[in-house]
């Protein structure tokens, strides 16, 4: 549920990728890009996740990375994908936000005629941009909306609190899109609480710093707001020192409902079984809290009633 496709490409489909189109890059190898991803916080992270994306100029790339990585978590045992996507990364150099749609529409039909796989699209905004041009790739989106399951709101988080996206948010409402929002990453629990309020979301991506305040922690237990957290990608950010020191036991404790995912798995370590075994080797949790974990996701995605029956 909380996956940015564009954080699924890997240095090997950059590089194809790269030829295809004749961009430049500024690595002359594939462990020449995997060296770079050693990160002090989000931004120095979000630098290079910008800069590689840049390789993605048609229909058939985004179609490509959609697919690569709707193989992988298949693979793994994956049986749903909320792909998130930065239209504005992409709108900024040129390429419209049909050819994305498109693209990434056609691999998620295609896999689900060929692996079984659910799927849905989420269109995120970048908070460190101005909020009327957020507005404007929402009115852009008007005659793809069928295309559309949720808007979510991503980027560098601190200094760009969500209420300035607020009337971005109410007319999404009003389209009838659902809405997530990163809050609570490297940000403070005071986000959260703000999304809530001025944003209506309905789940939290990552969400972890809500041990802050006691009391949003009692809000988020009582709503059972689903927190989409990433533990690998928190440990890579440094947002926590190691997994040892995670508040994934502490936020299961305090009975929220909680969800385990990979944010960027090209990045950050691996995808969502690479941070299932990760909490398994650092908390030691049995069978029962993973199951519980995917319970959670399956009750809470965006996906229809007869699928969800179909895998609870
Ligand atoms: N965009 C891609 N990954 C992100 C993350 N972990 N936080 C905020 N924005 C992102
Ligand atoms: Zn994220």
């Amino acid at each position: 549920m909380h996956l940015h496709i564009e954080g699924s490409l890997e240095p090997e489909l950059m590089f194809d990728l790269a030829e295809r189109n004749g961009v430049s890059l500024v690595y002359d190898s594939v462990e020449a890009v995997r060296a770079a991803y050693a990160f002090d916080d989000l931004q120095a992270f979000l630098d290079l996740y910008y800069q590689g994306m840049a390789v993605l100029r048609t229909v058939d790339d985004f179609d490509d990375l959609a697919m690569a990585y709707l193989r992988r978590a298949h693979a793994e045992g994956v049986v749903h994908v909320e792909l998130s996507f930065d239209p504005q990364a992409h709108l900024l150099r040129g390429v419209s936000l049909a050819t994305q749609i498109e693209g990434l529409r056609r691999a998620m039909r295609r896999a689900a005629r060929e692996l079984d796989l659910s799927t849905a699209l989420i269109m995120s905004f970048l908070r460190d941009r101005p909020a009327a041009e957020a507005m404007q790739v929402l009115e852009q989106a008007n005659s793809h909306l069928e295309l559309i399951d949720a808007v979510g709101l991503d980027s560098a988080e601190r200094g760009n609190p969500p209420g300035q996206f607020a009337e971005v948010f109410a007319r999404a409402r009003d389209l009838g899109l659902a809405r997530v929002a990163h809050a609570g990453e490297e940000g403070p629990a005071s986000y959260i609480s703000e999304a809530l309020d001025s944003l209506g979301v309905g789940r939290i991506d990552h969400g972890v710093c809500c041990l802050e305040d006691p009391a949003l922690v009692a809000r988020l237990r009582e709503a059972q707001i689903p927190l989409t957290v990433c533990p690998l990608s928190n440990v890579r950010l440094k947002v926590v020192e190691a997994m040892s020191d995670h508040p994934l036991p502490a936020l299961l404790d305090a009975g929220l409902k909680l969800t385990v995912n990979s944010d960027d798995p090209a990045y950050f370590g691996g995808g969502v079984l690479d941070n299932y075994l990760a909490c398994h080797e650092a908390f030691g949790w049995d069978e029962a809290v993973f199951k519980g974990l995917a319970r959670n996701a399956i009750e809470v995605a965006y996906m229809d009633d007869a699928r969800r029956l179909e895998l609870l």
